[in-house]
């Protein structure tokens, strides 16, 4: 509600129940226990699982979110289906929901799919009552809080008499899956951008609770929704580029660590988002940069997005050489030959496996005749079924197209196998016994580390074949 020249927050929801909405909710109502949050979601499964007593069935893992949820479910948090009621409650609304590439019709590929951004601002534009702040937090084409100011301008046009009026905020998200509880907690910046002093102001009093004011960056709307985009994309792009050096380092014989290390060391390079791996995935970095790409192309800038593009390829590429690799070095064929994936999650600490590398490297193996066993510590066997979308887990192997199981037990999968490839930088796979379980493969056989993270002396005192990333 509107109180002369400030506006009273008291209730707050998030449209959208997922890896944002959920933890940056839970860590807003840990950090503001005078107001009150609810997030909201269309998947009723969903919230059940967010309001399940037993903590280890929440919807997402993170480290730290159990024991949040623990401290505020119930008390000033809530997790809820009833859209429209929440809705009309609240005095702030955060629109939190997904925000894919579009797989069809015009832009399919680059553009966002925004849908279901859409259906929320029709359904707050619809429902919400008095003065209602509206705050993007999905992550944006740029213009998009156009897009939802037109929507909501039309909804409180409609009725002459009405009280309903609103304000939209940009307040892009930056926290990384598996430590989004430290990232939402200690934030390297807060980025808010809009137009309406007071409302921009609302949105800090309330981060500036834990965050210290001078992280905490105001912005006009576009810069904040183009700001996000480009940060997305200057990461990949160093993914991208230390990857490309990794594959230099395989044929010279330099050593892709040491590089890292070397470069790192220059303060204006910095020594982060500098590891070589299997190529980036989750589910932001690729369709923010085909975002990107497709804005630029938009506006009739080619070569910006052509540059952008590139980022993309190179990612391509590296995932595929991977497979190729492995098919190489098992002369050539790995029909009917056990091939264990360790781990499946697109980066340790999530049970994330959107855009992961292991599904394609996943895929290509299967189809070229191999058995795979895949380990994972968090993803579950359904969503790696969903991931491959093929139901030939069968125990029957037949030469023509391969099969694959899940597995929990890490020494147990790797039992007479031909090769293992770490694709996922669990903690798990660090310290694992490599005597032991070289004793337990084939002979010969294989480890493929694509993170680099097993360390090559203790490695060589068995009888496996190696290749590190990078000669890492
Ligand atoms: P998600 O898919 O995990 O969650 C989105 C949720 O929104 C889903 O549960 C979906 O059911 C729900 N939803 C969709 N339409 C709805 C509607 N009309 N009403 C109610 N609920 C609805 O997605 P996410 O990973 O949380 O990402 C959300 C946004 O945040 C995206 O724009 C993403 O780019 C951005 N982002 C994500 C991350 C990340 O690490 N995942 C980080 C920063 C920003
Ligand atoms: C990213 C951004 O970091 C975050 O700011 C944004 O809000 C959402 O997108 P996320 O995708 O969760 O976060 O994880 P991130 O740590 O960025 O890793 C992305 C991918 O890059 C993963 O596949 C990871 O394994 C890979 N990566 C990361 C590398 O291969 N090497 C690195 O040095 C860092």
């Amino acid at each position: 509600m509107l109180k002369g020249k400030s506006i009273n927050i008291k209730k707050i929801c998030c449209i959208g129940a997922g890896y944002v909405g959920g933890p940056t909710m839970a860590v807003m109502a840990h950090k503001c226990s005078n107001l009150e949050f609810t997030v909201l979601d269309i998947n009723e499964d969903k919230i059940n699982k967010w309001n399940n007593n037993d903590l280890d069935q929440l919807p997402i893992f993170e480290p730290g979110l159990k024991e949040i949820i623990k401290s505020v479910r119930g008390k000033n948090l809530f997790f809820s289906t009833e859209i429209n009621k929440v809705i009309s409650e609240s005095d702030m609304i955060f629109i939190s929901v997904n925000t894919p590439t579009k797989i069809k019709g015009f832009g399919a590929g680059y553009a966002i799919d925004l849908k279901w951004v859409e259906t929320s601002a029709r359904r707050v534009a619809k429902y919400a009552s008095n003065h209602t702040i509206v705050v993007e937090k999905s992550t944006l084409p740029v213009k998009t809080a156009e897009v939802i100011k037109e929507i909501l301008k039309c909804e409180s046009d409609k009725i002459i008499t009405s009280k309903k009026s609103f304000s939209v905020l940009s307040n892009p998200e930056f926290l990384s899956e598996g430590t989004a509880i430290n990232d939402l907690i200690d934030p390297d910046r807060v980025l808010i951008g809009g137009e309406d002093e007071l409302s921009i102001n609302c949105l800090k009093n309330i981060y500036k609770i834990w965050v210290d004011e001078s992280k905490i960056l105001t912005t006009n709307l576009w810069s904040s929704e183009l700001s996000k985009l480009t940060a997305n994309a200057f990461l990949a792009q160093r993914i991208s580029s230390i990857n490309s050096i990794s594959a230099i380092c395989e044929a010279t014989g330099a050593q892709i660590k040491q590089v890292s290390e070397a470069i790192g060391y220059d303060s204006r390079i910095g020594d982060k988002f500098l590891a070589a791996g299997p190529g980036f995935g989750g589910s932001c970095f690729k369709k923010d940069i085909l975002n990107l790409v497709y804005l630029a192309n938009f506006y009739g800038l080619n070569e910006v997005a052509d540059y952008w593009e590139q980022v993309i390829k190179l990612n391509n590429w590296q995932i595929k050489r991977i497979s190729k690799f492995v098919v190489e070095k098992l002369f050539g064929t790995v029909s009917l030959k056990k091939i264990v994936i360790l781990g499946f999650a697109f980066k340790a600490n999530t049970n994330d496996t959107r855009e992961s590398p292991a599904i394609s490297i996943v895929k290509d193996l299967l189809e070229n005749g191999a058995q795979v066993v895949i380990h994972d510590p968090k993803v579950n066997y359904l969503q790696i079924k969903k991931d491959l979308n093929t139901d030939n887990e069968h125990k029957i192997y037949t030469p023509d197209f391969g099969s694959w199981q899940f597995s929990r037990d890490i020494y147990k999968s790797l039992k007479n196998a031909d090769a293992a490839i770490i694709i996922t930088e669990w903690p798990e796979y660090r310290n694992l016994n490599w005597e032991k379980i070289s004793q337990l493969m084939r002979n010969p056989a294989w480890l493929f580390d694509t993170r680099a993270i097993t360390d090559p002396e203790e490695i060589q005192k068995t009888n496996l074949n190696y290749w590190s990333i990078g000669n890492g």
